[in-house]
């Protein structure tokens, strides 16, 4: 048998809805839920070993070709604009990215350069660009949600999922950027080198989600 296929998966919910979608498959994932500490499982009827990894280093990963594939959401495939293929989105994962403010804040008046505060710069600029909004941003790490209310910017662009966050923080949608869900991706020399086992394996991913 060839060695295994290396998948790293963004660790947490597209982690366990990706093996949720493995077992669905008939694929024995005791290992990856049982995993304690550890990093790197192997699931080893479907000869695949699992590496878990933060969002950005699963692209890192793939882009390098030390993994095969990857399981990441389309957020931060749009804020790393790596070189891999993407090849299916899974259907899982979804929310959408959008623009926010503090509720009743009119974002589109006055002259000023407004400032955003984002954990995605990449993003951001892009979406700014495209309406021709000189923006000023800056990058936050996680709860951005705090800098329209400690006024260090006027708003946000960040993830918006059920929506609650910016509710219960009183601020509010001005506009949705895009959608977002868990994709599948695989390094450029991978789909070349182990072609068969990588498209069979999407094959199947692909039938079950359909089935779904
Ligand atoms: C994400 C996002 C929002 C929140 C949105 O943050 O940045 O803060 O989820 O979800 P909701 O619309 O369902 O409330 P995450 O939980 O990943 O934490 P972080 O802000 O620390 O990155």
């Amino acid at each position: 048998m060839n060695k295994p296929l290396r998948i790293a998966l963004t660790k947490g919910r597209l982690e366990k809805d990706t093996v949720a979608l493995f077992e669905k498959l008939g694929y024995d994932c005791t290992a990856v839920r049982e995993k304690g500490r550890k990093l790197i499982l192997p699931i080893p009827d479907a000869n695949l070993e699992v590496v878990l990894a933060k969002a950005n280093d699963v692209i890192t990963y793939v882009e390098h070709g030390v993994c095969d594939m990857g399981v990441v959401g389309k957020d931060t495939i749009m804020e790393m604009n790596g070189k891999f293929f993407e090849f299916l989105d899974l259907g899982f994962g979804k929310c959408r990215f959008a623009l926010a403010t503090k509720k009743g804040y009119d974002f589109y008046s006055g002259h000023g350069v407004k400032t955003i505060a984002t954990k995605y710069p990449n993003v951001a600029r892009t979406f700014f660009e495209s309406k021709g909004m000189d923006v000023e941003i800056v990058k936050i790490e996680g709860s951005v949600e705090l800098a329209p209310l400690l006024e260090l910017s006027d708003g946000i662009v960040d993830i918006v999922e059920t929506g609650t966050t910016l509710k219960e923080n009183g601020l509010e949608v001005i506009e949705y950027i895009s959608s977002i869900s868990a994709r599948m991706i695989v390094n450029t020399v991978s789909i070349k080198l182990r072609h068969e086992e990588i498209e069979n394996l999407i094959k199947l991913v692909k039938e079950c989600i359909e089935n779904d």
